[in-house]
């Protein structure tokens, strides 16, 4: 088994707020993150697949189909977006770093393991100091 990476790259607008708590409450848990009028991250994610190179062609994936994969189904969906407004496959769910990573690893998976190879990590930083890492089930 063998694991490549692509890595990529967006900026997106969040805000981290439960309507159902008093303001006070959101900036004591979000802190920062829950300012009303939102702000935004410079985002980068780390897309590890593993599987075994193909006899043919030595790859575990073609890299132009994974960037062009993550490209459609993740990057041009959060790329300049609004997390909580803008974006298809996050209505409904909180901001968080780890929320995302785990939708972003739902927008990917299926086609991934459609090519024979298994998605293994989705690694999203929010800041240079705080990232996630996914690697799928519960
Ligand atoms: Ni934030």
């Amino acid at each position: 088994m063998i694991y490549i990476t692509r890595k990529e790259h967006f900026n997106a607008a969040h805000k981290l707020h439960r309507p159902d708590w008093s303001e006070e409450k959101n900036a004591e848990v979000f802190g920062k993150c829950s300012n009303p009028n939102w702000h935004g991250h410079n985002y980068e994610i780390f897309v590890t697949v593993k599987g075994e190179p193909a006899e043919e062609t030595g790859f575990v994936i073609d890299l132009k189909f994974l960037s062009k994969l993550i490209k459609e189904r993740v990057i041009d969906k959060l790329d300049h977006k609004n997390i909580n407004i803008d974006v298809d496959f996050m209505a409904g769910k909180m901001a968080s770093t780890e929320i995302l990573a785990i939708a972003i690893w739902d927008q990917l998976e299926t086609e991934i393991n459609e090519k024979g190879c298994y998605l293994h990590c989705v690694k999203l930083y929010e800041t240079e100091n705080n990232f996630v890492e996914y690697f799928g089930g519960k």
